[in-house]
């Protein structure tokens, strides 16, 4: 595993979605009521961007047909059916960081 340095630090009194890209994935990094999450930018129902969405009761709400994720754990409001990845994600002085684990980490989780 590893953390990428993905952003200089945020301003937490402002609500951002910005799209960054970390260990070879395309990520949300979001603030949203002073607290910093990173989803998958990839919405699993058709495969819009999420960083054009917005932010609504907790959850990341798709551009495209209003889906929504929950921000904390990524699964998608009941009856989808579906989830996006939650990534660790760190707010630094010195900027702000994103976990990202290799496909072989991946691997290896599952057989252990
Ligand atoms: S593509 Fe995101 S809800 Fe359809």
């Amino acid at each position: 595993m590893a953390w990428y340095k993905v952003a200089d630090g945020l301003d937490l009194s402002e609500s951002v979605i910005k799209k960054v890209h970390a260990g070879g994935k395309t990520i949300c990094l979001i603030v949203h009521e002073k607290n910093v999450y990173a989803l998958s930018a990839w919405c699993p129902h058709a495969g819009a961007d999420l960083s054009g969405g917005w932010c609504q009761d907790e959850k990341l709400v798709c551009p495209y047909h209003r889906y929504s994720y929950d921000l904390q754990t990524g699964r998608g409001a009941p009856g989808q059916n579906d989830y996006v990845t939650v990534y660790p994600v760190r707010n630094e002085p010195d900027g702000v960081y994103i976990e990202v684990k290799s496909w072989l980490e991946g691997v290896k989780r599952i057989f252990k």
